[in-house]
């Protein structure tokens, strides 16, 4: 049997971060570099469909279609369903700014997807255009939230990046309103691809307690680097709210994630090496074994931990967040 991915620290590799698209109608200022340059040429269908069975053979059981934004994809609910398709893959996920979720939510449940997760900084609509850009529509995105809540997906999140003096004071609304369409708020820190002033995770859950939500500790939950807290004394029927410390929380020592960006780089760490590129080689020509290979020894490259903190101390350069996706 074939041994299962594993990178240099011995960390299990059971989670791959697919990135569909460099392009994106919104512009938040958090992720797009001003710099920032599309890519030539980004995967087809049937090149995306090969990959991933690469992948799962070699044990990934869990694949995120991220972008860029995703659903600019004009074949993103084909993807999808060949994504769920494939032999080993369990969940098919997605993260999404939610813009045109009105009209695929259905589509999207149909085909597969099992997680949602919708980017959500703002409920004030003036806000939403300050952070992510005159393209971007608040009622777009709360019809799309609605419209993911109706369908019933298993898993519905709504992720927040907190920014200081921008979205502080409705970090209560932003979990009253989650809650009250079933979906899990969460509130991530800024890690530094581009502008604005993060505000650690502690002073998140000072804010929450002032703003009215009361939250106690709670058993670990999910697949990924958020921790999660519940509603206080709710008992069975708590609600959670999640948060993703990438900076204050480190949690790389339990990675279980790599990524393939829109062209096919394959990328061992959000804030780290440089990239394996796999689509190439596939487009040269190579076979399943020889991209397990390349797969493997990037992977036995990987370092114990992002190297954001150098990234903002301007020593290393990242690859900017909107071509790994996330
Ligand atoms: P779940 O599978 O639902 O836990 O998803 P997720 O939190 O991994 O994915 P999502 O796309 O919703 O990302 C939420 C935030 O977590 C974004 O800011 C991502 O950049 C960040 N994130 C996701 N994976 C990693 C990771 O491996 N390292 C770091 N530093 N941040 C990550
Ligand atoms: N820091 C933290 N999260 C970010 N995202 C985009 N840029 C950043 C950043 N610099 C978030 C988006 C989306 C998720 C995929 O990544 O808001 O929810
Ligand atoms: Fe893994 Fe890199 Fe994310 Fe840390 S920053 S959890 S090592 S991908």
């Amino acid at each position: 049997s074939i041994p299962p991915l594993q990178d240099a620290q011995g960390r299990l590799i059971a989670y791959l971060r697919l990135s569909l698209t460099d392009r994106c109608n919104f512009r938040c200022n958090y992720c797009s570099p001003s710099e920032y340059e599309e890519p030539s040429s980004v995967l087809t269908r049937p090149e995306l469909a090969r990959l991933v069975g690469v992948f799962a053979r070699l044990g990934v059981r869990r694949v995120r279609l991220t972008g860029g934004e995703p659903t600019l994809r004009k074949d993103l609910v084909a993807i999808a369903g060949d994504v769920g398709a494939t032999l080993g893959v369990e969940e098919v996920a997605l993260t999404t700014n939610g813009h045109r979720l009105a009209e695929l939510a259905r589509p999207l449940r149909a085909a597969g997807v099992g997680a949602l997760n919708v980017s959500l900084d703002t409920l004030r609509p003036e806000r939403l255009g300050a952070i992510s850009g005159r393209g971007a529509r608040l009622a777009d995105v709360l019809a799309g939230v609605d419209a993911a809540a109706a369908e019933g997906f298993p898993h519905l999140k709504l992720n927040t990046v907190v920014l200081g003096g921008v979205n502080e004071d409705e970090l209560g609304d932003l979990v009253r309103y989650a809650w009250a369409r079933g979906a899990s708020p969460r509130f991530i820190e800024l890690m530094p691809f581009a502008q604005g002033t993060p505000v650690p995770t502690a002073r998140v859950k000072a804010l929450l307690a002032a703003q009215g939500v009361a939250l106690e500790p709670c058993e670990k939950r999910g697949w990924g680097p958020a921790h999660y807290m519940r509603e206080r004394g709710a008992g069975a029927a708590a609600r959670h709210v999640g948060f993703i410390g990438a900076m204050t929380e480190n949690f790389c020592e339990r990675c279980n994630r790599a990524r393939v960006a829109a062209d096919g780089g394959f990328q061992v760490c959000l804030g780290g090496e440089a990239q394996v590129p796999l689509g190439a080689l596939l487009r040269g020509g190579a076979s399943d074994e020889a991209l397990e290979v390349s797969i493997r020894q990037a992977l036995a490259h990987k370092a114990p931990r992002h190297h954001m903190e150098e990234a903002s101390a301007g020593l290393v350069k990242l690859r900017p967040m909107m071509g790994i996706g996330g």
